[in-house]
């Protein structure tokens, strides 16, 4: 059963120069208990995908296309009011940009108190405050905080910027939200912290169902957090499979160049060069497949016809190489 259900989503900016195309038809599914990793480069619109789900996109965004359905309900349907119910307790959101996740005004315990609060009322536990404190001691050495009996007595601008993202980690793990959104939540840590903390987020998705949409531009990453793999590139879904078919038998050449950069993990090493250049200018994205300047097999059509996404062997791909 789907947890989280997008079909054909598509997301603009508009700026001062023009409409920026940032997602185009997107579509997938996360079902419950299940983890999919988003990977691809800066620019690909993975951050815009976490902010539309979360329904957090800023004011100069539109939805111009699509439905995103969170169990079982639409989401853009919901009234402010009624969707604010559903963040916290069913969606929670983990920020690429963590400065502005907490609130300035309250203690870190007394923010994580309130997140358990919650969680206790919806399991219909009575809120014993000195259990939750234990709770959140717990969590906060599970993700690695240095003194956390120090950390939660002070102010969000007390703290790093390092600081601030494990306590949101935390906060999500304390409130076993169904659906888990982390956009690059690990970038700013070392790497020990980093595997401590994917290593958390699967034993939550293990132990209480948990879905996770996991934001990514490391393949590597991707590949040990996610049951499924998404590969987005300027704002088009690229490839969607199980990590395993993705991994192991990557269709789209922007996957095998994703993968080179990692040949441990890889057969790929070598297959296409690391790929030149960067992802394009969404104001005026290249027409097709916005790979095609990059893509060593381009043809013709490639500039001309936005490929479909179609299944090959075990994956969806979206690229002129397959199909007739
Ligand atoms: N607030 C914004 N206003 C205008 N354009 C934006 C805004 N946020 C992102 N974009 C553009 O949308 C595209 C996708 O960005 P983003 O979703 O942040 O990608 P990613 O998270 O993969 O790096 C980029 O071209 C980016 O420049
Ligand atoms: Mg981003």
């Amino acid at each position: 059963m789907a947890v989280l259900e997008v079909r054909n989503l598509s997301v603009i900016y508009r700026t001062p120069f023009g409409v920026v195309d940032a997602l185009t038809d997107i579509s997938f599914d996360v079902d419950r208990g299940e983890s999919l990793a988003v990977v691809g480069e800066s620019g690909s619109g993975k951050s815009t995908l976490a902010l539309a789900i979360a329904r957090l996109l800023p004011p100069n965004a539109r939805y111009v296309g699509g439905r995103i359905i969170f169990d079982g309900i639409d989401v853009m349907s919901l009234s402010e009011g009624e969707f604010r119910k559903l963040r916290g307790t069913g969606i929670f959101m983990v920020f690429q940009e963590p400065a502005t996740s907490l609130n300035p005004v309250f203690k870190v315990k007394d923010q994580l108190l309130e997140a358990l609060r919650v969680r206790y009322e919806r399991e219909g536990n009575t809120f014993d405050e000195s259990k939750a404190i234990n709770e959140i001691l717990g969590v906060l050495r599970d993700v690695r905080m240095p003194d956390p009996e120090l950390i939660i007595e002070r102010y969000p601008h007390q703290l790093s910027g390092g600081q601030v993202q494990r306590v949101m980690i935390a906060m999500g793990l304390l409130m076993r939200p169904k659906l888990y959104i982390a956009d690059e939540p690990t970038s700013a840590l070392d790497v020990t912290v980093q595997a401590q903390i994917l290593k958390l987020l699967k034993d939550l998705k293990n132990e209480y169902g948990i879905s996770i949409l996991f934001i990514t531009h490391d393949i590597a990453v991707a590949s040990i957090i996610g049951d499924k793999i998404m590969v987005l590139y300027a704002g088009q879904l690229m490839e969607l499979g199980s990590t395993k078919n993705v991994i192991g038998e990557p269709k789209h050449p922007y996957t095998q160049a994703l993968l080179s950069s990692i040949p441990r993990i890889s057969k790929y090493e070598g297959k296409l060069p690391i790929i030149g250049g960067s992802v394009p200018n969404l104001l005026n994205p290249p027409p097709g497949c916005r790979f095609h300047p990059r893509c060593p097999y381009a043809k013709d059509v490639c500039s001309k016809v936005v490929p479909n996404l179609i299944k090959v062997d075990n994956n969806y791909v979206r690229c002129h190489l397959y199909g007739q």
